[in-house]
């Protein structure tokens, strides 16, 4: 399904999630704003814990705020900024979670660069050999 990705836009979104991140133990903020076929974006920023394993990673956080509002359609596009870090990679876990209702393997992940300018990926240059159950 063709979709129509305005990347800036994308970034802007989880640019403004990272300022509601909650991060008092790494002061690492990161927003996530995550792009559906159905053309609805849902935005989640990190949610951390004085028990630090139990920390929620921004991207999962966009993904379970769509889920949990109905979305039942696949993801077509994930942005992903942090203040802190240029081209701020998901981790292998949020790789796993997105892979799980993406698209297709040229589900785009969006950086954003050292020029402020986006950075895109494909899931499948990021995750190409992901756990399968069949
Ligand atoms: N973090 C994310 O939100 N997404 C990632 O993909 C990697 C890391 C958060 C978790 C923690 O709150 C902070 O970044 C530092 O690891």
């Amino acid at each position: 399904m063709t979709v129509d990705i305005d990347y800036v836009e994308l970034l802007t979104q989880a640019k403004k999630a990272s300022e509601f991140s909650y991060c008092p133990y790494s002061n690492f903020p990161v927003g996530a704003c995550v792009l559906y076929e159905s053309k609805k974006i849902y935005t989640g920023s990190n949610v951390e814990n004085v028990s630090y394993g139990l920390t929620l990673c921004a991207e999962r956080n966009a993904i379970s705020t769509a889920i949990a509002q109905g979305e039942k359609t696949k993801i077509k596009a994930i942005a992903i900024y942090s203040p802190k870090q240029v081209d701020c990679l998901p981790c292998g876990a949020c790789r796993q979670w997105i892979s799980e209702f993406a698209a297709d393997d040229n589900t785009k992940i969006i950086l954003e660069d050292e020029n402020k300018k986006p950075y895109v990926l494909s899931l499948k240059e990021l995750f190409p050999y992901g756990f399968k159950f069949n």
